[in-house]
């Protein structure tokens, strides 16, 4: 089964779900986790340079004996080191990644490029020119980093990979109106969080209403996870997720068959989720 894509604004294509190698791989050996990921469906894989570990997200992909087109490979932008840039960082993970070119290449986290920003920009810039990468976009970015790139940028970034789940939706319409004007897609981590990371919230009782209304007219189990990645698939979002679990990584590809919720579904999970504010990304991120 193919996974649906995303058109990003430089007119490449993303699959809209991406198996994630930090959280709960950070620092750790990806490369049985990443091999489950693709056995099961996933075909893009989410690394970067600070989770450490992008040697063995290559070796993974190795493992799963899929080609190389086959795949999307995300890697992100750690601090730079002295001396270091954006396109020798780059070149460092593309020999631990074991490819010549990523697909999607970001800023991880604005704060470690203070005053560097437009520059780095630049660089990020070459690295597509040169064709070390296909996209190029940015991370944990808040409105005025985006303006501050987009002064001097003549590439706009294709995407913004953000913490994003309803009991931040609300916080997040000013970034999300910057991505509307420009054309970026917005990306989320962290999208499960409501429910483990904030079980016992108001949008309990509405996840399992929705999710029993879907699994009836489906007539096939239904998740928790799938009702919130569906609600993010048909807002047109860029999902990177994870799992230690198989069954629960075909679950997640698997969203793609889940039937749509309806608009007043979507509007009561955005309504709920705006009654607390909750983000769990806050201190590092910010
Ligand atoms: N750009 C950034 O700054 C940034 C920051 C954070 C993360 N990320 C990326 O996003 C990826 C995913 O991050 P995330 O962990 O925040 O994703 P998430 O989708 O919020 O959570 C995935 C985790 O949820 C668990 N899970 C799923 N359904 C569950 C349920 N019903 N009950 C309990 N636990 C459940 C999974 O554990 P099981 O193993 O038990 O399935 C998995 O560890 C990371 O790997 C990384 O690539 C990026």
């Amino acid at each position: 089964m193919s996974v649906p894509t995303l058109p990003l604004n430089d007119g490449n294509h993303v699959p809209w779900i991406a198996f994630g190698t930090g959280t709960a791989l950070y620092q750790q050996d990806a490369t049985q986790a990443v091999r489950l990921a693709i056995d099961n469906g996933f075909t893009h894989l989410d690394g970067a340079q600070m989770y450490n570990n992008e040697e063995t997200l290559g070796a993974g992909v190795v493992a799963s004996g899929k080609s190389r087109s086959e795949l999307f490979i995300t890697t992100k932008l750690a601090k730079l080191q002295t001396g270091e840039t954006a396109k020798t960082a780059l070149q460092t993970s593309l020999k631990k990644l074991g490819i010549a070119q990523v697909d999607l290449y970001l800023i991880h986290v604005p704060r470690q490029h203070e005053g560097q920003l437009k520059q780095v920009w630049k660089d990020m810039e070459a690295c597509k020119k040169e064709g070390l990468t296909k996209s190029i976009g940015v991370s944990n970015f808040q409105p005025a980093h985006l303006e501050e790139i987009l002064e001097v940028a003549t590439i706009p970034p294709a995407v913004n990979q953000i913490e994003l789940h309803p009991y931040v939706w609300k916080s997040l319409q000013p970034v999300i109106a910057v991505h509307k004007e420009h054309g970026i897609i917005t990306s989320s981590f962290g999208g499960l969080s409501p429910l483990f990371r904030a079980k016992g919230g108001p949008l309990d009782p509405v996840i399992e209403q929705i999710r029993a209304r879907l699994e009836a007219t489906r007539g096939k189990p239904v998740s928790d996870g799938q009702v919130l990645n569906k609600w993010m698939q048909q807002k047109g979002i860029l999902v990177v997720t994870t799992s230690s679990k198989a069954e629960r990584i075909r679950e997640y590809v698997d969203t793609s068959n889940v039937p749509e919720l309806t608009s007043e579904e979507v509007d009561l999970i955005e309504e709920t989720g705006s009654q607390v504010h909750k983000k769990f990304f806050v201190s590092f991120f910010a």
